[in-house]
């Protein structure tokens, strides 16, 4: 587990306050959106798919700076991967990716997660794709 004792390590401040792929993705082919329901962050996930590969990903979180993080780093993670290697992401690959985060902010990497099940399971139930769980 990437639990560190800082609330904020520099990857996630780097994130935080530069965040990479922000923003609505026009052409996008599978959207996910999903909100914590103790916190009330929301993280939404655009993404396009072309021949089961994720072109690209863009992004709109509505939370803490741990959240946002996690949403920018998370784009980054799942571009250019095939359906099932972005299937098999988890927040564990995303903390890994932000230098860790502490115990009360693993939440926000579970949102990022979330977000990246949702709009898998839309493109697969739009599509009949098969999306590794
Ligand atoms: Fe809830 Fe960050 S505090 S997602």
């Amino acid at each position: 587990m990437a639990v560190i004792d800082d609330d904020y390590g520099p990857i996630v401040m780097e994130h935080f306050t530069n965040p990479r792929n922000v923003g609505d993705l026009k052409d996008a082919n599978a959207v996910g959106m999903v909100r914590n329901g103790v916190c009330g962050d929301v993280a939404k996930l655009f993404l396009r798919i072309e021949a089961g590969r994720i072109l690209e990903a863009k992004f709109r979180t509505f939370g803490c700076g741990a959240s946002i993080a996690a949403s920018s780093v998370l784009t980054e993670l799942v571009r250019g991967r095939s359906l099932e290697e972005a299937g098999a992401l988890t927040q564990e690959d995303v903390a890994r990716a932000l230098g860790g985060l502490a115990e009360p902010k693993i939440h926000c990497a579970v949102l990022a997660e979330d977000a990246l099940r949702a709009a898998l399971e839309a493109y697969r139930v739009r599509t009949g794709a098969a999306v590794a769980p």
